[in-house]
Formats: C-alpha cells, sequence, structure tokens
C-alpha cells in the first residue's frame, strides 16, 4: 500500500481529538525506557489499535499505545511500543510513526533504545548520545513516491542528529548519576545479535554502539526537518566482547536497572529542550 499524505493526517487529527490538545515533544520509549509513561501528569493513552491507518504491534502480550500528557511543564506525547525491521515491517511502513508524530505539532523528537556497547570503553549501564549512526542496508524509509508535503525526495543527513540538542543532552549530563558518551550507532537488522567478527569490522568501520532500533525513524525525521535527540542505553558488551553469550535477560536486566537515572536524565532534557526548539 502507497501512503498519501491524506492517511498520515487522518491518523494524526484522530489523535488530536482524542489527546484533546497539541504536543510539544514525542518520545519513542525503547529498553531503559519502558515505564517513562507513568511519569506523565493527566494521561490520555490510545492504543495503536484505534488509530487509523496506523501499524499493530506484533509483540504478544505488548499492545502499544500513545500516551498524551504533561511532564516537566511540557505537553509530551510517549510511543509506548516500537516498530521494528524484524517484526516484518517494510522500511517504508516504518516512515509511519514519526510522520504522525510529526503532524501532531511536536518541535522536538526524542528516541531512546537499548544497543550493545562495541566500543570496548563503554560499559554496560553507561548512554551513548548518538552523534551519527551507518546503515550499510540498502532500503530506506523514504523509497517509492515521495511525499512533498514531509520533504524533498533527496535529503541531507549531516546534522540529521540535531548538534544543538546533543550539546544539551552531553551539557546536562554532567550533573547525572549516569556516563554519557557521544558517538556513532550501528544499524543491525536482528533479529539475531551480531557475530564476534561482525562486531570487529563494525568496530574497525567507526560504530561505538549497535542495535535493531532507530535508525528508520532518524531518517523520517530528517526528511521532516523534526529536530532529532537520540540516545542508546548500553544493556550489554556487544558480541564477541566478553565470552559468555548474549541473551536478552541480560539486555532487559540492564534495562531495568538503569531505568530509575535514565528516566530522571530524560525529564531533565525534557525541561531544558524547549528554549531549544520553540518557534
Ligand atoms: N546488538 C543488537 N541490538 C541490541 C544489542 C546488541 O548487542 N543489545 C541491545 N540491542
Amino acid at each position: 500500500m502507497t501512503y498519501t499524505y491524506d492517511y498520515y493526517k487522518e491518523s494524526a487529527d484522530y489523535l488530536l481529538k482524542r489527546f484533546g490538545g497539541a504536543p510539544e515533544i514525542g518520545l519513542v520509549l525503547g529498553s531503559g525506557l519502558g515505564h517513562f509513561a507513568s511519569q506523565l501528569q493527566d494521561p490520555v493513552t490510545v492504543p495503536y489499535a484505534d488509530i487509523p491507518h496506523f501499524l499493530r504491534s506484533t509483540a504478544i502480550g505488548h499492545a502499544g499505545q500513545m500516551i498524551f500528557g504533561t511532564v516537566e511543564g511540557r505537553k509530551v506525547v510517549c510511543m509506548s511500543g516500537r516498530f521494528h525491521y524484524y517484526e516484518g515491517y517494510d522500511f517504508e511502513q516504518l516512515s509511519i510513526p514519526v510522520r504522525v508524530l510529526k503532524l501532531l505539532g511536536i518541535r522536538a523528537l526524542i528516541l531512546t533504545n537499548a544497543a550493545g556497547a562495541v566500543n570496548k570503553s563503554y560499559k554496560p549501564g553507561d548512554v551513548m548520545v548518538i552523534s551519527d549512526h551507518i546503515k550499510f542496508m540498502g532500503a530506506s524509509p523514504m523509497r517509492g513516491p515521495n511525499v512533498d508535503e514531509f520533504g524533498p525526495r533527496f535529503f541531507d543527513m549531516g546534522s540529521a542528529y540535531t548538534p544543538a540538542l546533543r550539546k544539551l543532552a552531553l551539557e546536562l549530563a554532567e550533573k547525572s548519576a549516569l556516563t554519557v558518551h557521544e558517538g556513532v550507532y550501528w544499524f543491525s537488522p536482528g533479529p539475531q545479535y551480531e557475530t564476534p567478527a561482525e562486531i570487529r569490522a563494525i568496530r574497525v568501520l567507526g560504530g561505538d554502539a549497535v542495535g535493531m532500533s532507530t535508525v528508520t525513524e532518524a531518517l523520517t525525521a530528517s526528511h521532516c526537518q523534526l529536530p532529532l535527540l537520540a540516545l542508546s542505553v548500553m544493556t550489554n558488551m556487544a558480541a564477541g566482547v566478553l565470552p559468555q553469550p548474549l541473551t536478552s535477560e541480560e539486555v532487559i536486566a540492564t534495562a531495568n536497572a538503569i531505568e530509575a537515572p535514565f528516566t530522571a536524565y530524560v525529564r531533565d532534557i525534557i525541561a531544558h529542550i524547549y528554549k531549544e526548539v520553540r518557534p
């Protein structure tokens, strides 16, 4: 199915009616921030299944929902449950969530994810502000007919991860309990973790962390000129760094362990981000 501007608009108009207001900041909650939505005051929750033309979550027992509310005095909308290529979606379909968030009127997008640490100076529990990404896979969410209302056919990726927001996140890191780095995110399609040889290659080629999400959302945000901040939680050392096998239990355990300081850090970013992106 080819999406037109009107499809995204119908999804967004439906949400604006349900929310009864427009958000200023959008968040996509990855592992490590799963419970962030409980921070919102006066929350309004809309299941993805109610939203016209929206994607449906495939993960069993994981409904997927948009939650609108206030945090640090800012109106935010959280996507609780994101969509990944490994679930079977096309790259083209993965443009839908960020385009709908854009049409809600958000002025900044914050993406969070869990990632494996490729850079050996990073430790599990550290955070990485994404400065750039590498996706050596021949697909793009912007493939197919261009939707001109969002942006041009060919578009720049030179400052997709908005420099002013990266600077803000690194400044706020100094008063956070977290160790925060800045580095390059390598997109891995999954669902398998990487091989040790792949991780050695990624390290040589300039990747600091590896993960299975975020990049389609970043490309979509860049196409529609949405200011973007993306944060990776290092949930594990990448394949081959340590002798033991990688498990999703390890990923989830580290994400849960860091949830409290990471939530505090993201709250602080929300409290300060609006001055960078207000109209
Ligand atoms: N590789 C890919 N994705 C991940 C990892 C990893 O090591 N950890 C968490 N998400």
